[in-house]
């Protein structure tokens, strides 16, 4: 499948931004999502000014007839809505050949937010349908470097969100977690793939994919390339046996994808793959769409480590409401789905086709009410919010402890061909063809 020219700019985020999409419109890199609009970001418009390619039927009729398993309902939803290279990853599983996933959280915050678990409930799907190894990237550097903390939080961080994604099911076999403070250097492998990365990536160039200005330290400016080097298998040679050949798909929200343009567009002049992406949309703030969630703001979204009473009280007073000031009103003129953050929480949360189809018929219809649909969705997110809590309480600084050991985990490589077996390859091939 082709996909639109890529091209990784010299315009800064912000210009591009404006330029493109007029003064009024949506900014999302990996440090703002802000929209004018109460229904959210344009995501179709996102999709033509990053150059990803939009899901459609077809992508997930595919995807379902590779797996012979039903999508997820965050895909079904169009929740999972842009790719890059999706149908290069389903011929690699065609035709039994290996992949693997790579996603990441940066820890700015002790408790990770519901929308920071979209991306993990998804992987772990991912992970359990194609049966392939997974790794997870902790950016404690990043966030000391952007935010007012110490390598010692920032890294305590770390630890503590890896305890919270550990919780959303991950297979201990297929799984390496890692903090970049304490694998990368431990890891030849690693940094000298960032190495590369910072060789072949102008200044010019981060400051048009990233915005940075001259008072950015340094840094920042050479971070992307940390987040760049997961996406190649040599990176991590005790998993992949030292093979630089293993094909990466990266499940991530939108905002992330700067990122992942610049490995896309350096990948090739390193001889390496470009890793395939699967992007999300946004879980929306409590407080509708056009606001951000903030890890800042316990009222602005709910946490995974919020009681069932701060979930009820917190829905009750903060979830933005599509429905009638009064009840008569809301009887006589219906509410309206598109802006009400409790429905839209629903479509994130309620595993039940039928039973969302029909809350927002009577939700539209004005037959439901408010209060009765924030009554649906407290009892999904303490029933969810519950049982992570009781996961994340069973596991143990030794169960961390493996997850982010640097190992092999269930699966074979046979060792990469070496440079002189592939040249005789190469020519026994080009004799063939003379
Ligand atoms: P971070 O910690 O900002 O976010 C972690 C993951 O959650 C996604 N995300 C959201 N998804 C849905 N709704 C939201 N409201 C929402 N907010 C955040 C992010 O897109 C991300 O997937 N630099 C990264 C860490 C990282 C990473 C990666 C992420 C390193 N390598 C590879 C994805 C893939 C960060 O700070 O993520």
């Amino acid at each position: 499948m082709s996909e639109p020219t890529e091209g990784i700019g010299d315009m800064s985020i912000k210009d591009e931004e404006k330029q493109e999409a007029g003064d009024e419109d949506d900014v999302v890199n990996p440090w703002e999502v802000a929209t004018h609009s109460a229904t959210g970001v344009d995501y179709d418009k996102l999709i033509k000014r990053f150059g990803s390619t939009k899901i459609d039927d077809a992508l997930i009729q595919r995807i379902e007839k590779v797996t012979g398993k039903p999508v997820h309902h965050l895909l079904r939803r169009g929740k999972f809505f842009s790719q890059r290279d999706m149908h290069m990853i389903l011929d690699m599983y065609e035709q039994k050949k290996p992949f693997y996933l790579y996603t990441g959280r940066g820890p700015s915050s002790d408790a990770m937010h519901m929308g920071h678990l979209i991306p993990f409930i998804f992987t772990k799907w991912l992970q359990d349908t194609f049966d392939v190894p997974l790794v997870i990237q902790l950016t404690d550097d990043e966030k000391f470097l952007w935010k007012d903390l110490t390598l010692e939080q920032a890294n305590h961080m770390a630890i503590e969100n890896t305890k919270d994604i550990i919780a959303c099911g991950f297979d201990i076999e297929k799984t390496f977690i890692f903090s970049d403070l304490n694998f990368i250097s431990n890891s030849s492998a690693f940094y000298r793939n960032m190495c590369r990365v910072q060789k072949l990536v102008t200044y010019n160039q981060v400051k048009g994919i990233f915005g940075f200005g001259d008072s950015d330290c340094i840094g920042k400016i050479s971070f992307p390339a940390i987040q760049a080097s997961p996406s190649f298998s040599s990176s991590f040679p005790e998993i992949f046996n030292g093979r630089p050949d293993i094909p990466c798909l990266i499940p991530c929200a939108i905002d992330q994808d700067p990122y992942f343009r610049m490995t896309r567009d350096v990948a090739p002049r390193m001889n390496y793959l470009k890793p395939a992406l699967i992007h999300s949309t946004f879980f929306p703030a409590l407080q509708g769409a056009q606001t951000k969630m903030s890890a800042s703001d316990p009222n602005s979204s709910i946490f995974v480590t919020d009681s069932d009473k701060q979930i009820k009280d917190k829905i009750n007073k903060f979830a933005f409401s599509g429905g009638g000031a009064t009840v008569e009103e809301h009887k006589e003129k219906g509410g309206n789905c598109d802006v009400d953050v409790s429905y839209q929480y629903l479509t994130f949360f309620m595993e039940d086709d039928e039973r969302l189809e029909e809350i927002r018929k009577t939700y539209t219809s004005g037959e439901l009410l408010t209060g009765f649909l924030k009554k649906e969705l407290i009892e999904i997110l303490q029933k969810l919010v519950g049982e992570h809590r009781q996961k994340r309480a069973t596991i143990t600084d030794d169960v961390v402890r493996q997850f982010m050991t640097p190992r092999k985990l269930k699966f074979d490589y046979p060792p990469p061909t070496p440079p002189s077996e592939k040249k005789k390859k190469k020519k026994q091939k080009s004799a063939k063809a003379v």
